[in-house]
């Protein structure tokens, strides 16, 4: 629904240039909710303005729904904008407009007429949870209920993708949850796709299905969030199941265990310690329920060394569980070595086996 290929922008001021987007090429399936992470600085901002060409890109094509937005007029980019919707941190709404006037405005751009914007208005405020509401004003409003507003205003030209920056980020956690779930009931009801910008991995956990992580205007990591979750070197999944350094200690063999799906129903720390009888000592575990699959990773050691453990370690590989080996000693791990900076530099002690 949303491709970008070799999107580049460079600002130029007068004593200095900023490369913001440095070959960003990202593909948003229809129906999917992408979020894109990053410090501040990263070029988040500027890579989703150009999604809908509020910033022209230096280099590079935007195509949405299809279309090549970077290839049109003026006049027919104006038109395709209308089925972008856009939501910001700071809800950007009109304060000497109440709550039905804000949603009202992108309908007056388009020249809808005022009945059809009358029953429209009503059909928006009911959708976002804003019946009681349509007379307040911005400032009567919490902070979730004005992006209740902002969100009702960006749908009101019925668009198919909802551009989000940091839409959540000056909301509590409660809020967050609650603006979070409408955005997923909204992608289920009005089959939107949803691209969204944030730095709190715990958005990304919670309604993503993709992500990708943008540093210094390059996209350095991507993919669906259970698949980054099975890549052992992902700094995507790490943050977001962080399972700290594994314990150095000898005569064991340290296991991280990715689960991806219904594996995770399965009991397989009881049979393993039941079939092979080894004792299996859990050292930590991160699992949550990721677009309705459970995912995560559990750490655990078994006694002995890696030769002796062969055969349980097969085991659970053949019960469809990603196994990655941890050996602290013979990587010649020592955390006081370690720079201050973690997880990011936080060696990845990975023994194919
Ligand atoms: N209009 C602009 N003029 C000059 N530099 C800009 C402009 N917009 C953004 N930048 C620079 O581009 C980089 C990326 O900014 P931005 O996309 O806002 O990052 P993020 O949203 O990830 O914090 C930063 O170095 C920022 O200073
Ligand atoms: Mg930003």
């Amino acid at each position: 629904m949303i491709r970008t290929h070799a999107l580049t922008k460079v600002f130029r001021t007068r004593d200095r240039e900023v490369t913001a987007l440095d070959d960003v090429s990202l593909h948003v399936p229809e129906g999917e909710i992408f979020g894109v992470l990053g410090r501040s600085g990263a070029g988040k901002s500027t890579l989703i303005r150009t999604v809908n060409l509020l910033e022209r890109p230096t280099s590079g094509t935007v195509e949405v729904g299809g279309r090549e937005l970077t290839a049109l007029s003026a006049r027919e980019l104006r038109a395709e904008r209308l089925r972008i919707g856009m939501i910001f941190q700071h809800f950007n709404l009109l304060s000497g407009r109440d709550v039905a006037g804000n949603i009202a405005v992108p309908l007056e751009i388009a020249g809808v007429g005022r009945a059809e914007r009358t029953r429209k208005v009503a059909e928006l405020l009911d959708l976002v949870g804003l019946g009681q509401h349509a007379k307040a004003y911005p400032a009567q409003l919490s902070g979730g209920q004005k992006q209740r507003v902002g969100i009702a205003r960006a749908l009101a030209n019925d668009p198919r993708v909802l551009l989000c920056d940091e839409a959540t980020s000056a909301l509590d956690p409660e809020t967050t949850r609650s603006i979070l779930d409408l955005l997923r009931e909204l992608r289920a009801s009005l089959g939107l796709t949803i691209l969204l910008i944030t730095h709190e991995m715990d958005v990304v956990k919670s309604i993503c299905d993709s992500a990708a992580l943008m540093e210094a205007g390059r996209v350095v990591e991507s993919g669906t969030v259970t698949d980054l979750l099975a890549r052992p070197d992902s700094r995507l999944a790490r943050d977001m199941f962080p399972l700290g350094l594994p314990a150095p200690s000898t005569g064991t063999t340290i296991l991280d265990i990715t689960f991806r799906g219904a594996e995770t129903a399965h009991p397989f720390v009881s049979t393993l310690a039941r079939t092979y009888n080894v004792d299996v000592n859990i050292l930590g575990a991160a699992v949550e329920t990721l677009a309705g699959r459970q995912v995560g990773r559990m750490r655990i050691a078994l006694d002995g060394s890696f030769e002796d453990n062969v055969v349980p370690i097969g085991y659970l590989r053949e019960q469809g569980l990603q196994v990655d080996v941890l050996d602290a000693y013979d990587s010649g791990f020592a955390p006081a070595a370690l720079p201050a900076q973690l997880p990011d530099a936080v060696p990845t002690l990975v023994k194919e086996a």
